[in-house]
């Protein structure tokens, strides 16, 4: 097997009680290594002085490099640090980690080897077998962990990959170099979702390791508010730039409105209760719906399911639409009895929509 450089890119935000234990436990890792190991810290300007303690460290260990600039957020300094190693080190592997422990040192050999059997993009997953998240973690970083990877597993369309988030990661340069990284237009954690949909778009070899994920010790998470907004952000326009039957679904979902709104109108002039026009329009519209997407939208989908099969799923979605529409519209004709039923049903709409399309996707008309 041929020796290759590989660049561990460490980015750091004010980790100076971190990076100095953790160069020093990534070389005990690099002595053993079967390939040559380097480190790249990629600093942003951290007020802390996190580059002093990387300098001194540059004295000791000739393999550890220094990457410094303006904070523009997780995903900006993982392009710089892959541009560099790249350009700059000839890395044939690089990784990505997090320099505050989160991630073991002593788990570096084992995505390594998974690289070395043969994958191009390997991640350590806390979601597969065998792999963990922090016993102590609270309630809301369990659900922004698990939203997150929902969001990219459904939204941008990862199903098969069980820890898109993950910054644990190895991957070859060759495969690095076909991304454009302008394109992914990307600066905060929205970098590893991006990156990772890019790798899969063109048909990468992707692995996951299973790998326990340290809570930090010291220092705090630099995850705000305006990485969340876009990483939802980028998920959905990952989805619709991606996916065609989004599209169609949204058209189809655009014409059950008109449908629905159509009949419910027609009804109310033939004096029909408002309260049973709700439902039926509701009911019409999702007919019309299935039929479009059954004969359009999922066309293409493999499932193998007879079509009664798909027709009985289809209308216990549909059930649970209707519940959902109709109960929304109740509540909103109870609370607010002078605003126009129309716009009560409207409403009712919206959720109804998306569980619609969220279980006849991944369930009724599943690949
Ligand atoms: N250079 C630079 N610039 N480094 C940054 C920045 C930045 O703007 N923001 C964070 N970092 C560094 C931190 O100093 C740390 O070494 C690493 O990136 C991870 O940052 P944390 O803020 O500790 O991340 P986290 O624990 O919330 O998130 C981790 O888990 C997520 C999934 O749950 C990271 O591994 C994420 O990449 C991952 O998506």
């Amino acid at each position: 097997m041929a020796t290759l450089k590989v660049v561990v890119i460490l980015p750091t935000y004010n980790e100076r009680d971190n990076i100095g234990i953790m160069i020093d436990a990534l070389e005990v890792q690099a002595r053993e290594f079967l390939h040559d190991m380097h480190l790249l810290v990629v600093d942003d300007d951290s007020p802390d002085g996190t580059a002093e303690v990387v300098r001194a460290k540059q004295t000791v260990y000739p393999n550890v490099h220094l990457l410094r600039g303006k904070k523009a957020g997780l995903g900006a300094a993982y392009i710089r640090g892959m541009i560099h190693a790249m350009d700059e080190l000839h890395a044939d592997v690089v990784f990505e980690m997090d320099a505050d422990f989160s991630h073991k040192p002593e788990d570096v050999p084992r995505l390594m080897a998974a690289l070395d059997g043969g994958a191009d993009f390997v991640i350590g997953s806390r979601y597969v077998k065998g792999g963990s998240i922090p016993q102590e973690w609270g309630f809301l970083r369990r659900m922004n962990s698990l939203g997150g990877n929902i969001v990219a597993r459904y939204v941008a369309g990862m199903y098969r990959i069980r820890d898109c988030t993950a910054g644990f990661r190895a991957i070859k340069t060759n495969l690095l170099r076909k991304i454009i990284f302008d394109d992914l237009r990307v600066q905060g954690y929205a970098f590893q979702v991006a990156l990772l949909h890019k790798a899969v778009s063109l048909g990468a070899v992707i692995k996951e390791v299973p790998v326990d994920f340290v809570d930090r010790a010291k220092g705090e998470s630099k995850l705000g508010i305006s990485d969340i907004i876009e990483f939802i952000l980028n998920a959905w326009w990952i989805r619709l730039h991606s996916s065609k039957t989004f599209i169609k679904f949204a058209i189809v979902g655009l014409s059950g409105v008109i449908v629905n709104l159509g009949v419910f109108t027609l009804l109310l002039q033939a004096n029909v209760n408002k309260y049973l026009a709700s439902p039926i329009s509701i009911e019409i519209s999702i007919i019309t719906n299935f039929l479009l997407n059954n004969y359009w939208t999922f066309r293409w989908r493999t499932s193998q399911d007879h079509i009664r099969v798909k027709g009985l799923k289809f209308n216990m979605v549909s059930l649970v639409s209707l519940g959902v529409s109709y109960s929304t519209f109740v509540v909103l004709s109870v609370l607010f009895p002078d605003v126009s039923p129309e716009i009560h049903q409207l409403v009712g709409i919206a959720p109804a929509m998306f569980i619609n399309y969220f279980l006849n996707s991944y369930w009724t008309f599943k690949n």
